[in-house]
């Protein structure tokens, strides 16, 4: 289950004022670290932005706090930072991967868990664990650690869901972009095998939000974002 322990990731005794403060600025950077890793791939336009606030949404749905929501929030900016060290060849070939170069592509969870490591406030959030996460499958048979239903962060089963819809919306070297609804019946059907049906219900129940705040990346135009937290 999701665990939030803001706590132990700030001075013992800091005010909240200044914990709100140190928020702001963990979440700044994981904006620029998210767009620093969007910047290596000019088909994944704002991306982890998107990413982002998808999963802020379906967190606030699924009744998660506003600290715990953020945390997730923050997550979703981070996700792919592993990608960083994934080879640019790889991230951007048309065609299909060799089995080697998926397994480069695989590795980029447990990488990006790697190098946010250090930074102890973002372990304290969870956000290390729902990044490492966000490619495990409800079903198990995802990774890097094969995780099922319940034994995968919540942030991480979330982020799961926002990250599909956002690169489904997106072109991709090898397809077109897909729109809304095709994104959304691709969801539903994989609701219990890759996605935490909870999640899709959520989904579904702010469905026209979410078709609204997709169309505004869409609006901002290639390289542009729009005006969101
Ligand atoms: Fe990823
Ligand atoms: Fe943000």
């Amino acid at each position: 289950m999701f665990d939030l322990a803001l706590s132990r990731g700030t001075p013992a005794g800091a005010a909240p004022a200044a914990q709100d403060a140190l928020l702001a600025q963990v979440h700044e950077l994981a904006a620029a670290l998210g767009r620093a890793i969007d910047a290596k791939d000019s088909h994944t336009m704002a991306h982890s932005e998107e990413v982002a606030e998808v999963s802020k949404l379906l967190a606030a749905g699924l009744g998660l706090g506003p600290a715990q929501a953020q945390a997730v929030h923050v997550a979703g900016h981070l996700h792919d930072i592993g990608k960083i060290g994934v080879p640019d060849a790889v991230l951007g070939k048309p065609g299909r991967l060799t089995a080697e170069e998926w397994t480069r592509m695989q590795a980029h969870p447990a990488m990006g868990a790697d190098i946010l490591a250090p930074l102890s406030c973002l372990s304290a959030m969870g956000v290390v664990a729902m990044v490492r996460a966000h490619h495990e499958r409800f079903d198990g048979r995802g990774y890097p650690d094969g995780l099922a239903g319940a034994a995968i962060p919540l942030g991480a089963r979330i982020i799961a869901v926002a990250d599909s819809l956002s690169a489904m919306l997106q072109r991709r070297p090898y397809r077109p972009a897909m729109g809304f609804e095709a994104a959304r019946k691709e969801i539903v059907a994989c609701a219990g095998s890759q996605f935490d049906p909870a999640v899709v219900a959520v989904f579904l129940r702010h469905e026209e939000r979410l078709r609204r705040l997709a169309a505004t990346f869409r609006e901002a135009g290639p390289g542009r974002r729009p005006a969101v937290s």
